[in-house]
């Protein structure tokens, strides 16, 4: 009875996953599938601390289980209300690597228990058994580490690092993981000095992997740390034949596949290159320097081509959300609407710094969906676009991709904002963004500088057409 009430919250447990991903899918609905799916969690993970039995045993160790438990909680709690908007990538990078962490760690209690118990791995459904626990934990180290090495850059609190030969040095990593495998399922019984370095490996490749990431690529290999969480929680899903864990890992590990892909694409980058950690080969010091004249712009000229333009286009970066400047942009958007102005949000793929981190943040504010065009539709829009505001955008609409070979975001698609007829960019000062590189844009006969935090910028311009 209690297994099959058991296997039935599993059943749910996977449908509110299921849900819970269609419903993220649109802002309005993310909410509310976010916490249908933690419902549904929170059911397989009571389920199986009180009715998983094995050899007629349940789990028991209650108080390390409930204890492990409070403490995730509060602390997960506590740091999810604390985090500012603008940390929210780091924040997940680093959960992300809690949860490749937790199936690693799965995979070296299973063969643990299995050492002590000097259980033969000469059946094949034991060999079978070991390649899970070893692929487990790979994949979950490797995520580990990448993981955490992606907070750091995230944070700020580490660089770009390349080693001179590093990709072969992943590449022989890599080998040396393959070849660990093969000799620990041939090896017929277990042996955890061999376990040891093959976690060393995986640990170190997470690293090396991740360490040189640099320019605008970091995107790419967020997603790509996802989907292996993903993965690992799959092998633990096998591992205890559980099917929550087994289709929560599926749809993660599938999902962030599939961004890795988008990503992939949008950054015109190759898998194979992101994999063996090829990436930001380029650094930002070898970029082309750039020069020419800035020119400001003031409040009542930028108010008068905004509010007598045809068409206006707003590119929203990283800024935006640093300025917490959503409302005040979807205020100013409004008004001009009222006056008969066209206006759209140009939507750069990689702009901010988590996938969907814009329209996550136009979607707060209440910006119509079908008012946020895509990279290649807003392409195509800038040459008939009488104003375009890049609002604490940098790199998405960097030239530089296009006509610098040196520069470290070369061959990433952009914003093609200077095809509009008028840009106003607005910023604080003259910083680089992301990926450290000058921007020509800001020296264009077409651009004129609104120097300030983005909502009070956008503040003043607003009461400025108010008063047209
Ligand atoms: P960035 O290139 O990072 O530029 C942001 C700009 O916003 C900066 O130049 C900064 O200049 C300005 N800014 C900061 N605070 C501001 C404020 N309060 N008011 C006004 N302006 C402000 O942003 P982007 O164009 O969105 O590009 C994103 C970059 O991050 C890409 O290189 C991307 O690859 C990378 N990245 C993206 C992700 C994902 S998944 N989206 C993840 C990791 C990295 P001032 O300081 O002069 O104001």
């Amino acid at each position: 009875m209690g297994v099959n009430i058991l296997h039935f919250s599993y059943l749910i447990a996977s449908i509110t996953f299921i849900l819970g991903l269609k419903m993220l899918s649109h802002p309005k609905t993310a909410q509310r599938g976010n916490l249908i799916a933690a419902i549904g969690m929170f059911i397989g993970i009571v389920a199986t601390i009180f009715l998983y039995e094995k050899d007629g045993n349940h789990l028991g160790n209650y108080t390390w289980i409930f204890s492990g438990m409070a403490v995730g909680t509060i602390v997960g709690t506590l740091m999810a209300k604390k985090v500012k908007m603008t940390a929210m990538p780091q924040m997940v990078s680093f959960f992300n690597g809690m949860g490749g962490a937790c199936a690693a760690i799965i995979s070296i209690v299973e063969y643990n228990r299995l050492a002590n118990a000097g259980i033969s791995f000469d059946a094949n459904t034991m060999k079978l058994e070991v390649l899970t626990i070893l692929l487990g934990l790979i994949i979950g180290s490797v995520s580990f580490a990448g993981s955490i090495i992606a907070y750091l850059k995230l944070e700020g609190k580490l660089g770009d690092k390349s080693l001179p030969g590093a990709q072969i040095i992943n590449l022989v990593l890599l080998a040396g993981l393959l070849v660990l495998i093969g000799w620990l399922i041939s090896l017929g019984h277990a042996n955890m000095a061999y376990i040891a370095i093959l976690i060393v490996f995986a640990l170190l490749y997470g690293i090396l992997f991740v360490l040189p990431i640099g320019g605008a690529d970091m995107p790419v290999v967020i997603s790509l740390l996802n989907s292996f969480t993903g993965m690992a929680a799959v092998f633990g899903g096998f591992l205890y034949n559980n099917q929550a864990m087994l289709t929560g890992g599926i749809f993660v590990g599938s999902a962030g596949t599939i961004l890795t892909i988008l990503m992939c694409k949008a950054m015109n980058r190759s898998l194979t290159n992101v994999i063996i950690g090829s990436f930001g080969g380029n650094k930002a010091g070898d970029a082309r320097e750039v020069s020419g004249t800035i020119k400001e712009i003031s409040l009542n000229d930028a108010a008068v081509l905004s509010y007598y333009a045809q068409k206006v286009i707003i590119v929203p970066g990283y800024g935006l959300a640093v300025a917490q400047a959503q409302h005040t942009c979807h205020e100013f958007e409004k008004t001009l609407e009222a006056n008969g102005v066209i206006v759209k949000y140009a939507i750069h793929p990689v702009a901010g710094r988590m996938p969907g981190h814009m329209n996550v943040l136009l979607a707060e504010a209440d910006v119509a969906y079908d008012k946020l065009l895509e990279m290649e539709t807003a392409n195509e829009e800038f040459a008939t676009t009488d104003l375009v505001l890049v609002i604490g955008a940098n790199d998405v609409v960097n030239p530089a991709a296009k006509n610098d070979p040196a520069s470290p975001i070369y061959g990433m698609p952009i914003l093609e904002v200077e095809l509009a007829k008028n840009i106003i960019i607005l910023k604080r000062g003259m910083a680089k963004g992301y990926a450290g590189i000058e921007n020509e844009l800001f020296y264009s006969d077409k651009t004129r500088m609104l120097f300030g935090d983005a909502k009070v910028s956008l503040q003043n311009l607003l009461s400025e057409v108010k008063s047209l």
